[in-house]
């Protein structure tokens, strides 16, 4: 891709400009002036370090106006500008790819309000999702999205994203929970639809193209969000099996069984559990060696029932040969274990150079078998091996199997254009002859760009650029992505 001609190039009027609306410490420049207050670099770079940057400025607005007059000015000057937020997405949708502007969200971080009755919270876009759910446990409620990346990731930047994460089995989606946005459009209009109601059919549900819109039709500033009570019993249980039609066992008897407190349930294979205990040093939470490995959280009221039907279950499926072993935590420090080594994955797949990463939905029973296809084809084609001549380590699947959303990864000694093309575009055409989605949740940023055709239709794909050059007519709002 070229950079768009139309934008303009970043002058010292334009930072100057900046500067005076927002003050030295929040418009961090490189490159244009001298004194440059703060790196620029872990804006331009993303959490996989595949994508990278040029912008020369970083913009942190406090304030909703703020936002509103950064905006405004772009767009009469055709700057082109990318939202940020924790970067911590894995599709290269938060950095810029040329020289566009960042403007990241992490200095709106206040909690607005609480309402303790109806568990409706009222937050800054940029509150760090950890944070918010923290401040939502003082109150005895949950945020109805958990993920890997809590520590750092926003909650603006969820909501842009759509995240689905280790709970949406039991909460639903964000195009459930949310209740109202604010956002600022590329005019600098700001959107107050930051509704608390739950009820409210007066029109098109304009909040809902935010919702996974990525940052490409404007910049959320606020959420309403429906926050359910926290469950006061939780337990986890992890079990090793052999074979991946019997997870699907597990998976029905759990449904079956556990019913209204399962909150999670997740699948990882086992060389993903190898690779955890083998970058982490931590001791396999089983013993003995098996193919695959679930994870399974209750959450409910009543911790003696709790447990009674955990039990039941946990000897219904040993007793049937569902499962051949598994271990229940008894405490929070083993549930933080257990739950190492499912959230863990991530982070250990990018320790030897590179990893290629498909967040796919597929029907349950067929999920697994595009991991083995993958396998034979990398085996095939002698890209995949243990010693440092071949560029690929392993095929691993892993993901949130109570949603039929399959992680499969491919982690590389380096990222090799033999090793892509042997996965693009076959892995989109499997998930597509499939009728599955080639992105569940980490939507399509640069990385999937291309390939939006394989899960969306012409027709669809023309209107959602209609729907683009509505909102932002200049195009200045996170270009060269999405479609
Ligand atoms: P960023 O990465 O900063 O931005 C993501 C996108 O949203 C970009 O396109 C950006 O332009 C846009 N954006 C950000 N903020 C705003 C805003 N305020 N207004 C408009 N647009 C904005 N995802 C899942 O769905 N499920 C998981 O289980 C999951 N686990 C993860 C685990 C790890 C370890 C990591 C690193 C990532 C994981 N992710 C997961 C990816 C996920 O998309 C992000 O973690 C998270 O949702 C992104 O939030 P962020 O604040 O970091 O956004
Ligand atoms: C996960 O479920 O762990 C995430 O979506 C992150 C990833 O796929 O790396
Ligand atoms: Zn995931």
């Amino acid at each position: 891709i070229q950079r768009e001609p139309g934008f303009s190039k970043l002058t010292q009027e334009h930072v100057e400009h900046f500067r005076e609306l927002l003050g030295t410490e929040s418009a961090v420049v490189d490159g244009v002036s001298k004194d440059a207050s703060e790196d620029i670099e872990p804006f331009n770079s993303d959490w996989m370090r595949k994508y990278r940057g040029h912008a020369k400025l970083v913009l942190k607005p406090q304030s909703t106006e703020e936002v509103s007059q950064i905006l405004k000015f772009c767009n009469d000057n055709k700057l082109a500008v990318v939202p940020q937020g924790g970067n911590t997405g894995l599709v290269g949708g938060s950095v810029p790819v040329f020289d566009e502007i960042v403007i990241n969200l992490q200095k709106m971080d206040k909690i607005r309000s609480f309402d303790e009755v109806s568990g409706i919270l009222v937050a800054d876009a940029g509150v760090i999702l950890e944070v918010a759910d923290n401040f939502l446990a003082e109150k005895n409620h949950i945020f109805p999205l958990d993920l890997g990346a809590k520590g750092s990731c926003q909650i603006g930047g969820n909501v842009a994203t759509n995240a689905g994460g280790l709970r949406l089995l039991r909460y639903g989606s964000l195009h459930g929970n949310v209740l109202g946005i604010e956002a600022v459009l590329p005019d600098g209009t700001i959107l107050d639809d930051l509704s608390t109601l739950r009820k409210n059919n007066t029109g098109y549900d304009l909040k809902q193209l935010f919702i996974g819109g990525e940052g490409t039709i404007g910049i959320i500033t606020g959420i309403s969000i429906l926050t359910p009570q926290r469950s006061p019993a939780i337990n986890v249980a992890y079990f090793g099996l052999a074979s991946y039609e019997k997870t699907q066992q597990a998976f029905r008897e759990a449904k079956g069984q556990l019913s209204e407190i399962l909150s999670a349930f997740e699948l990882m294979d086992g060389n993903s559990q190898h690779i955890v205990n083998k970058v982490t040093g931590k001791k396999m939470p089983l013993e003995g060696d098996h193919p695959f490995y679930c994870l399974i959280e209750t959450s409910g009221s009543n911790t003696d029932h709790d447990s009674e039907k955990l039990q039941a279950f946990l000897e219904h499926v040993m007793e049937n040969d569902i499962v051949e072993d598994g271990v229940l935590a008894q405490d929070q420090t083993q549930i933080q274990e257990l739950w190492s080594f499912r959230e863990g994955i991530s982070e250990c797949l990018g320790h030897w150079g590179g990893v290629y990463k498909y967040d796919l939905s597929l029907p349950i029973a067929q999920m697994y078998d595009l991991v083995n296809d993958v396998r034979d084809r990398l085996t095939k084609a002698k890209l995949i091996g243990d010693d440092d001549s071949y560029p690929a380590l392993d095929v691993i699947g892993y993901g949130h199997m109570g949603d039929a959303n399959l992680h499969l990864n491919i982690p590389v000694r380096r990222y090799d254009k033999k090793v892509e093309k042997e996965l693009e575009p076959y892995v989109y055409e499997w998930v597509q002859s499939r009728k599955g989605s080639i992105s569940a949740e980490h939507g399509l940023g640069i990385a999937k760009k291309a390939y939006i055709g394989y899960s969306k239709s012409d027709s669809m794909i023309k209107l959602m650029k209609q729907i683009k050059g509505l909102y932002d007519p200049n195009g200045i709002m996170n270009p060269y992505k999405y479609m």
